[in-house]
């Protein structure tokens, strides 16, 4: 599978992980004894990401297509952007509705670039970065008009997510998120090897949809990311940022480990984009 390497780290054990870039970020936590060993590597990994407009697969397009969806915002409005890395939807939600927007993720690296694009743009008294977790929020229940998750809310799995997120959010209010999603019933075994291994919580839109509504959500519309969100907004990309991320640590394993299994995802993607992708989920608080 596929592949960029990431260290978990829990409590003092110290695994290494192959994991898809998607996936990339998952939970990595870090104990104070184990942290100086692998702080380097997660650096690393955070800094090659953040070279990036876009942490995951999506699109200026697909975000506005999801917004539209979404009926209750005004200027008062609060909206919450988890995982939201360096905050390219982040911005897009910014000047397409009105409100508050607080984008908040794991990493410092993702937020300071946040902050730093929220102030070029003039949008600073509207749209904030802060770090912290999406399984652990540090607002009061019910104080978000909407919840958006870009690829991030498989971090804490997407009904474990949508569970927790609800009671953030007010009646009446929506949650809308991207979430990998198989596309067809039948695959062949390496992807499915591949994706189950990767990411087990993956299942096809029928039972994505079943488990919003499981989680206390009207589900008001499905989409599939179009392919270019994937290859023109995130593994094009990627090339040139590659080129520069291994001349400057030409001597590090972990660089070219990072930038060899983003190459085998970018190869997975195109053989097999037929059978997965990312689907937008958009529900709404009953
Ligand atoms: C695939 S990236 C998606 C980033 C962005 N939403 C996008 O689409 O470009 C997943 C993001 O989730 C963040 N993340 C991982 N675990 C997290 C957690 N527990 N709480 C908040 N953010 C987390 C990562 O740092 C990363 O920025």
């Amino acid at each position: 599978m596929p592949y960029s390497t990431i260290f978990l780290i829990n409590e003092r054990r110290v695994k290494k992980a192959r994991v898809s870039s998607i996936l990339v970020y998952k939970t990595i936590i870090m104990s104070n004894e184990t942290k100086s060993i692998h702080e380097f590597d997660i650096q690393l990994i955070c800094e090659y990401f953040s070279s990036l407009e876009r942490q995951g697969p999506g699109s200026e397009e697909a975000t506005i297509k999801a917004l539209s969806f979404i009926d209750n915002l005004t200027d008062q409005s609060q909206i919450l952007d988890l995982g939201c890395g360096s905050g390219g939807q982040t911005m897009v939600i910014a000047e397409n509705a009105p409100g508050t927007i607080f984008g908040m993720d794991l990493f410092p690296l993702f937020i300071n670039a946040l902050n730093a694009n929220a102030s070029k743009r003039g949008f600073q008294n509207r749209a904030k970065g802060i770090l912290g977790s999406m399984d652990n929020i540090p607002f009061d229940k019910e104080s978000f008009d909407l919840i958006w998750s870009e690829g991030a809310i498989y971090n804490i799995g997407y009904k474990q997510g949508l569970t927790y997120w609800n009671q953030f959010i007010k009646k009446g209010g929506y949650v809308a998120v991207s979430e990998a999603t198989w596309l067809t019933l039948n695959r062949p075994s390496e992807i499915e090897e591949f994706w189950n291994s990767a990411y087990p919580g993956i299942a096809d839109i029928g039972q994505k949809t079943k488990e919003m509504l499981e989680c206390g959500f009207t589900p008001v519309a499905s989409f599939v990311l179009p392919e270019r969100c994937w290859t023109e907004n995130f593994y094009h990309p990627q090339k040139k940022a590659q080129k520069i991320f291994l001349e400057k640590y030409a001597d590090s394993p972990t660089a070219h480990e990072l930038v060899a299994n983003e190459i085998k995802e970018a190869e997975y993607y195109q053989r097999y984009k037929e059978y997965y992708g990312y689907v937008f989920y958009i529900g709404k608080k009953i």
